[in-house]
Formats: C-alpha cells, structure tokens, sequence
C-alpha cells in the first residue's frame, strides 16, 4: 500500500517550483492532493500533468490567495467537498521581494508579508479547528535558510523568521492534540531564479556547495515527505534546513566578519557587467572581481544583492 493512501493534502502555491514537486510527490504516494494556487491556469496544468504522471484521479487545482483568510477557507471547503476531512496541510506559497532596506517601501514590506506570513496563518488558521476535533493533522511550512538574516531581503528574512516562530508556537499549542507543524527551510534551489544565473555564477554556487550540487524541488519534497510518515508523529516544532551545511556556516562567518556584499558595476550604456564582492573597508573599485557576468535590471534584482554603484568614467 502507497504510503499517502487515504490522506487529503492542501499544498499551497503548487503551480509549480517546489510546490509543484511536493504535490506530486504526494499524490505519487496515494494522497488526494489540492493544489491552492494563485495562478489557477497554470495550477490546472500542474494538476493535469500529476494526473497524467501519477494516474490519480484526486488532483484538484483551486483558485487560491494565501493572503486572504475567506479564500484560504474557502479552498479547504472545496478540498473536503472533493475528498473529505483535510489531514495535511503544507504552506509553501512564498514571494522574494528583496530590497535594499533603506530604499524598501512600505508597500515592498507589506507584499511580503502578507503571502510568506500571513499567509502561512491563513492556512493553519484554516486547517487547526478540523484537524483538533479530529486528533489528527500534519503541518508543514515553507521557511528558508534566510530566515537567520541576509543582506538585501530584512523582510523576507523576518517574516521567514515568523514562519519559524509561528511553526513551534502552534506546535507546542497542538502537540497534544494529535497535530504536528514543523518547518522546512531550503537553502538555494534549483528554480528558474537559479537557472537566469550566469553559467560561471551557477558554477560558482555549485562550487560552494559540499555535495557539488544546488538544490533541487525533489529534495525539498522528500522533506516535507518526512515529517508525514506516520512513525514522525513524534516530531513536532521543528525546522528542517535542505542545504548544505558547510557552505552555510561559511557564509554565516562572512556575515559576521561584516564582508558580505556584493557590488555591481553599471556601464554607461546602461549594462550590468559585472558582479565583485565588497573588501571590508574598500571601495567598490577595490573589490575583488569575482566573476564577469551578463546581468539585466531585472535578474540583477531578483539576485538580492544591496549596493548598486555606477562606474566612475
Ligand atoms: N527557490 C528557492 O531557492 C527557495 C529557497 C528557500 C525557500 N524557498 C521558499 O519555497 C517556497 C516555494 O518557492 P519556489 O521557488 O517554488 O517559488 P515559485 O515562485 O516558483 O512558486 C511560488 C508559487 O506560489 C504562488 N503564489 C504566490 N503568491 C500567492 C498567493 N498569494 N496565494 C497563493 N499562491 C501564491 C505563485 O503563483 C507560485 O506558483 C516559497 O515559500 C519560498 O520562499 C524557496
């Protein structure tokens, strides 16, 4: 018998990326698997896809806002009409908005966390009142390695940091209640962030980590997988770190040391070139090039790096 026979799963923000991965392997599994999701044309792909893959019949894709508690609701309404009793629950949908935090607006604060943290409440807010009377829940959460603190994502990190917080809170308030949340925090995945990269910058990355490899939506799954076999059920309040061990403490002690930013560097035609790291007391001139890259506005942004500095002609 497959190990998620008879389970109702909610993964929210499964579309695609590493919710897409968790839902498919669930339903891989035998669990009946909702897909609540913003993007509902792209969820309904994600759905039919898993069917195909799976041969299951019980995937469903609802139009979902994790920001808003009645839409949050009215998915699980629908996931029970469809399936019956919701018994898992993992909130995975999540946005970057990476700022340089003297320039982030207010708006830029609040995007992120109405969907990384109030939309992590809206679920379990959602799920707990069934899932208590019934003695039976699993939770998981979406958090990240960011959420110990980075450069250019203070409210990223802080509200991954309320996920945390969140998670052993409503761990030890439903413990005895048959209800486990825990956390998962990946480290760097390979996601279509990762792949915009320039070839050298992946390089590097890879480089940087022990196993040579970045990340993938599957690793992150099989962790979330974890925490709902039924020999867990002993393990509650606890946040599971996917990556690589090595790699991060020596970016923590960069950190501490006060090293840690990186420069870029605009040509006059407007063209991002390159990418150096900052020396603790030099000008970005002095940096030490670290690798030449290609680099738009725009991937420059999603990169979360936090000093922008023109080119003295
Ligand atoms: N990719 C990484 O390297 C990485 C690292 C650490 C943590 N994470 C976390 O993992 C989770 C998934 O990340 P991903 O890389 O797969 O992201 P992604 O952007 O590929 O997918 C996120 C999904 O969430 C959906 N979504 C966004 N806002 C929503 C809302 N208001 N309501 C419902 N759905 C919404 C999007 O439509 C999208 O389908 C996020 O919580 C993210 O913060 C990702």
């Amino acid at each position: 018998m497959k190990r998620l026979a008879g389970k109702v799963a909610i993964v929210t923000g499964a579309g695609r990326g590493i919710g897409a991965a968790i839902a498919l392997a669930f339903a891989r599994e035998g669990a009946s698997v909702v897909l609540a999701e913003l993007d509902v044309g792209t969820a309904r792909e994600t759905a039919a896809r898993i069917a195909d893959e799976t041969g299951s019949q019980n995937v469903l894709a609802v139009e979902t806002d994790v920001t808003q508690s009645v839409s949050v609701q009215r998915a699980v309404a629908q996931a029970e009409q469809a399936f019956g009793p919701v018994d898992t629950l993992v909130n995975n949908a999540g946005i970057n908005v990476f700022r340089d935090p003297l320039t982030m607006t207010d708006d830029d604060w609040r995007r992120c966390f109405a969907v990384d943290l109030d939309g992590v409440w809206n679920g379990c807010r959602a799920v707990l009142p069934g899932m208590v009377e019934r003695g039976d829940g699993r939770i998981v959460n979406i958090s990240s390695r960011a959420w110990l603190g980075g450069f250019g994502q203070a409210n990223y990190s802080a509200a991954k940091g309320g996920v945390v917080s969140l998670t052993r809170s409503l761990a030890i308030e439903f413990a005895a209640k048959g209800v486990t949340v825990n956390a998962v925090a990946p480290g760097i995945v390979d996601t279509p962030l990762f792949r915009n990269f320039a070839p050298a910058v992946q390089d590097k990355l890879k480089a940087s980590v022990p196993v040579r490899r970045i990340g993938t939506a599957d690793d992150i799954a099989l962790a979330v997988e974890f925490f709902l076999d039924p020999a867990a059920s002993y393990v509650t309040g606890q946040t599971l770190y996917v990556l690589s061990l090595a790699g991060f403490t020596a970016e923590r002690r960069e950190i501490q040391r006060g090293i840690d930013f990186l420069v870029a560097t605009q040509k006059p035609d407007g063209s991002w070139p390159m990418i150096s790291r900052s020396t603790p007391n030099g000008e970005p001139g002095s940096s030490k090039l670290l690798t030449p890259i290609t680099c738009t506005a725009s991937s420059w942004s999603t990169l979360g790096l936090v000093r922008l500095v023109p080119k003295k002609p």
